[in-house]
């Protein structure tokens, strides 16, 4: 049987046991902070990432990462924005990618690629890479609402800092406001300029954020401009 593409659930707010900042954030950030995260990259993160390294090196105006991208219908929005730019949708799900094709695909639109690929492993090697980001899309990343997944959550995990040094101008979208008061507070512990706001968007560019906007959820977003 074929999985739904959206999780039944997910019209539904997010519900955690959870009622504040999370009371480790600080420590755990500044922990990730002061000691870089050296797991070894699987042999096939590699290849890979050698597979789209060619295609950005050619690429001469900016670049932009559209993490978590689902289906990559913000991908291929954010790159009909961006005509110079060289947009990167990022998922591990071939499920979802596999989605974009059959109901997203703009063959004229050129200036962006979707990569299956693992950010846990992608982030790092793009920072060894030198690349330097010129925005950064984390649109509904999962929220990971228990409080014991703290870790999993981007700001929470060692990622967080592969993550302020690709740089360029933040946007992190969420139906969850602790979500984002905690990421704007991991900036900021971090030493960047974060804002948290409410955020009505007039076209849904996620099915995501249809999805939440169709049932009557609050969106929120931190956005920031990473040094
Ligand atoms: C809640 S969905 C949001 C998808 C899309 N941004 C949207 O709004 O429709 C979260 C996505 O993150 C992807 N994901 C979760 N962890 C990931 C990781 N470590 N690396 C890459 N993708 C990941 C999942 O496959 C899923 O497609």
């Amino acid at each position: 049987m074929t999985a739904p593409l959206l999780n039944r659930n997910c019209s539904r707010p997010v519900s955690s046991n959870q009622h504040g900042v999370h009371p480790q954030l600080e420590k755990v950030v500044r922990r990730h902070l002061a000691k870089p995260f050296q797991r070894p990259y699987p042999h096939y993160a590699i290849s890979d990432f050698k597979a789209v390294e060619k295609t950005v090196e050619q690429h001469t105006g900016p670049l932009i990462f559209d993490s978590f991208c689902g289906v990559g219908e913000s991908t291929l929005r954010i790159a009909e924005q961006h005509p110079d730019a060289l947009v990167i949708g990022i998922d591990k799900s071939v499920f979802r990618l596999g989605k974009h094709e059959q109901g997203y695909q703009l063959p004229e639109q050129d200036n962006y690629r979707l990569l299956r690929a693992d950010t846990d492993d992608f982030w790092r090697l793009a920072v060894d890479a030198g690349w330097q980001l010129e925005k950064h899309f984390l649109l509904y990343p999962n929220p990971w609402p228990k409080s014991s997944h703290f870790k999993r959550r981007v700001h929470g995990s060692p990622l967080f800092s592969s993550l302020l040094k690709l740089g360029g101008k933040l946007e992190v979208r969420s139906n969850w406001a602790l979500y984002i008061e905690e990421f704007t507070l991991a900036l900021s512990i971090a030493g960047q300029t974060a804002t948290q706001q409410p955020y009505l968007p007039d076209t849904t560019i996620t099915p995501f954020e249809r999805k939440y906007q169709g049932s009557g959820q609050s969106l929120w977003r931190c956005v920031s401009t990473l040094d």
